[in-house]
């Protein structure tokens, strides 16, 4: 039905100003290529570890609330389990009832979460280049994200002298993630810890969005996680997702640990989003941390071995790509050395002349621009057919 003239449009601006993600946008239109070989998105392969889909047959068969609603903060059992994963990981006791909150994954925690802390207005410093999603998700709030640039020509690193000029009365947060999507760069220790006593001299929180910390393959001692730090509680929100970890995307659940203070607000604006995390859901997550995490080896293992797939491909593509060997996580980020720097451009005509999939990098930041993302995460077979027709495409290595 058409508007009458005059009147507001049907759509509100929030809605039409939002860009679809990138990295969906591209894997949408990779899907409409029947060969296209796809680097677009970070899905791993790997299925979920039987444990895991058995318990969840068991309760589909025996547990009679298995489909009904749970309470929004979460089922108390999944509660009690991920205080006790945090305190194996972290070092520090929390409260199940007042500081955990199970998402529907770190996309609907973080967003809840921007809805929590923000204004109209109000500023969140992510990194340059960092998770498209938090970008459209600061912005969806009414924010602004500030970027703070990493240095490629440091491998990706940040600078913590960078980052106090970015803070200004309406800095909220600032969002890490490591080891880093789009980069792969692991940030360390010393550096957490500066981003940490700035921003709890400014009462900035520090929001720590996690899928990625058991994907280390390099300088592993470099890890460090900031929820690890007891004086840090008020200035530290972690958010975990078990989507990489256990393989479990499509199950959309994670958890969230937090004040007292933001878990009250959290709650409220997660029952308003999904009421909870589909029950079932949360019995696939409390049988993941209930079992051996025998998988996680496996799974390194050969995420390491694609890595190494990948890196070596690159390398002989070193006419058209310039790379920092990623340290964790299961993304590159190389540099285009051909065409005109436009990478939205380059990345729409791989797929269309050679079918291959790659995010543009321009989405991540403003200095992904000239970059592409690719993911490892996929099938040997998927990154060796991208790159023969990549090869054959810009030949002269
Ligand atoms: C940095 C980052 N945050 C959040 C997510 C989404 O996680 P989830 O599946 O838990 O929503 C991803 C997925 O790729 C990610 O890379």
């Amino acid at each position: 039905m058409d508007r009458k003239e005059g009147s507001a449009p049907r759509i509100a601006s929030r809605s039409r100003h939002l860009a679809m993600s990138a990295i969906k946008e591209m894997s949408i239109l990779s899907a409409k290529v029947p060969d296209a070989a796809s680097l677009a998105w970070g899905l791993p392969s790997f299925r979920t570890p039987a444990p895991i889909r058995e318990a969840v047959a068991k309760a589909l068969g025996d547990d009679p609330a298995i489909g009904m609603y749970a309470l929004p903060g979460g089922l108390p059992e999944l509660c009690e389990a991920v205080a006790e994963e945090h305190a194996r990981r972290t070092g520090i006791r929390v409260d199940p009832e007042k500081q955990v909150t199970i998402t529907a994954g770190n996309m609907e925690g973080l967003n809840a979460l921007f809805h929590v802390l923000v204004e109209d207005g109000d500023e969140v410093i992510v990194t340059d280049p960092g998770f498209v999603s938090h970008i459209s998700q600061i912005e969806f709030c009414g924010a602004r994200p500030v970027f703070w640039p990493m240095r490629e020509d440091r491998g990706w690193d940040l600078d913590l002298d960078d980052l106090e000029p970015l803070i200004t009365p309406r800095t909220k947060a600032i969002v890490l993630v490591s080891p880093s999507n789009p980069t792969g760069r692991i940030l360390d220790e010393a550096t957490l810890r500066g981003v940490a006593a700035i921003a709890a001299r400014h009462g900035v929180l520090v929001v720590v969005d996690d899928p990625y910390s058991p994907f280390i393959y390099d300088n592993r001692d470099r890890f460090f996680n900031l929820a690890s730090a007891p004086e840090l509680a008020d200035t530290v929100v972690y958010l975990f997702t078990f989507s990489k970890a256990y393989a479990m995307s499509g199950w959309r659940v994670g958890y969230m640990i937090c004040t007292e203070e933001i878990r009250t607000q959290m709650v409220k604006v997660h029952d308003l989003t999904m009421i909870c995390t589909p029950r079932i859901s949360q019995v696939a997550a409390l049988a993941a941390l209930r079992s051996e995490p025998a998988h996680l080896a496996e799974f390194s293992t050969i995420l390491d071995r694609r890595r190494g797939l990948i890196c070596a491909r690159l390398d002989a593509m070193g006419h058209v790509f310039d790379y920092a060997r990623p340290e964790g996580a299961y993304y590159v980020f190389p540099r285009v050395r051909v065409g005109d720097g436009d990478d939205v451009a380059f990345a729409h005509r791989l797929l269309s002349d050679v079918h291959v999939t790659v995010t543009p990098g321009s989405a991540f930041g403003p200095s992904g621009r000239n970059h592409v993302r690719m993911a490892y995460c996929v099938a040997d077979d998927v990154i060796n057919r991208a790159f023969d027709r990549m090869e054959k495409a810009f030949p002269g290595g």
